[in-house]
């Protein structure tokens, strides 16, 4: 599908590199980390236009790192991990889509692997979580992939194609969603797919958007690869015309790594 033109955008879609910080860092190391990442881009002279950055605090850093994305004029989005299917009441430890939304959040990640494998969240509740963040306007970063059990059973697609119909069961057309295919075998395991896997999903995964959604809203459609993402690999990926950026979960904790990633046009050879 897509082309990579020089200004890094794929027919129009605006890379998107993501940070799951996942549980890790309390609000001062937050702070500590979003400083160094924006000076680090400032000093390489990177081009904030070229690539969309976002980073997903834990719920208790949100606040801080609004503040200092705000104060500081830095051009991060911010997301939150998750949120609650309700919009508020007595649901103990759950955080509503209208708060994430006051606090300047854009997107929420939902049905990443490991709220799937420890809080049993299948393919119904993140389809409702979905419907949640579209109501409070969040745009929800949806999450996929196969086990590696699936991948030997299924083949690699037939899972996150599964998963990504459910979760946009009864949403609108046109509306904005980011796609995440992250293999569970490649989270966290050094072992990321190749690129030529990444794209052959992310293709299928852009079909599931146009029949969905329409033709249109899956053209804008930024969809990320996630798993093992490092400054070393990141290129790979890139090049691919259905791969508009990436999760990164382990690597977006250390700042000379994230920026790598997030400054992958250097190095992308295209
Ligand atoms: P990883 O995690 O980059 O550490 O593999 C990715 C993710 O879980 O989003």
């Amino acid at each position: 599908m897509g082309t990579v033109t020089q200004g890094g955008s794929r027919q129009g879609r605006t890379p998107l590199i993501a940070g799951n910080w996942k549980m890790n860092l309390d609000y001062q190391q937050a702070i500590a980390l979003v400083q160094k990442l924006d000076w680090a881009l400032k000093d390489a002279k990177h081009d904030a236009s070229s690539v969309e950055v976002a980073v997903f605090p834990p719920f208790t850093d949100l606040r801080s790192v609004q503040t200092l994305i705000s104060a500081d004029k830095i051009e991060f989005s911010l997301g939150a991990q998750d949120l609650s299917v309700h919009d508020s009441g007595a649901y103990t430890g759950e955080i509503s889509g209208q708060f994430l939304k006051k606090l300047d959040c854009g997107y929420v990640l939902i049905g990443h692997s490991e709220r799937r494998q420890y809080h049993d969240e299948g393919d119904d509740v993140v389809a409702a979580k979905v419907k949640a963040a579209i109501k409070h306007g969040l745009v929800p970063v949806i999450c996929v992939g196969e086990t590696a059990e699936d991948l030997e059973t299924h083949g690699a697609s037939a899972v996150p194609v599964a998963q990504l119909k459910t979760a946009l069961t009864d949403v609108a057309a046109g509306t904005e969603v980011v796609v995440a295919y992250e293999p569970v075998w490649a989270i966290g395991s050094g072992q990321a797919a190749t690129p030529e896997q990444a794209q052959q999903v992310c293709e299928k995964l852009r079909a599931v958007v146009a029949e969905a959604l329409g033709a249109d809203a899956a053209a804008a459609t930024r969809i990320l690869y996630g798993g093992s993402v490092a400054a070393g690999n990141i290129a790979g990926f890139m090049r691919e015309p259905d791969v508009d950026g990436a999760l990164v979960g382990g690597a977006s904790l250390k700042v000379d790594d994230f920026a790598a990633i997030i400054r992958y046009q250097k190095h992308v050879g295209v």
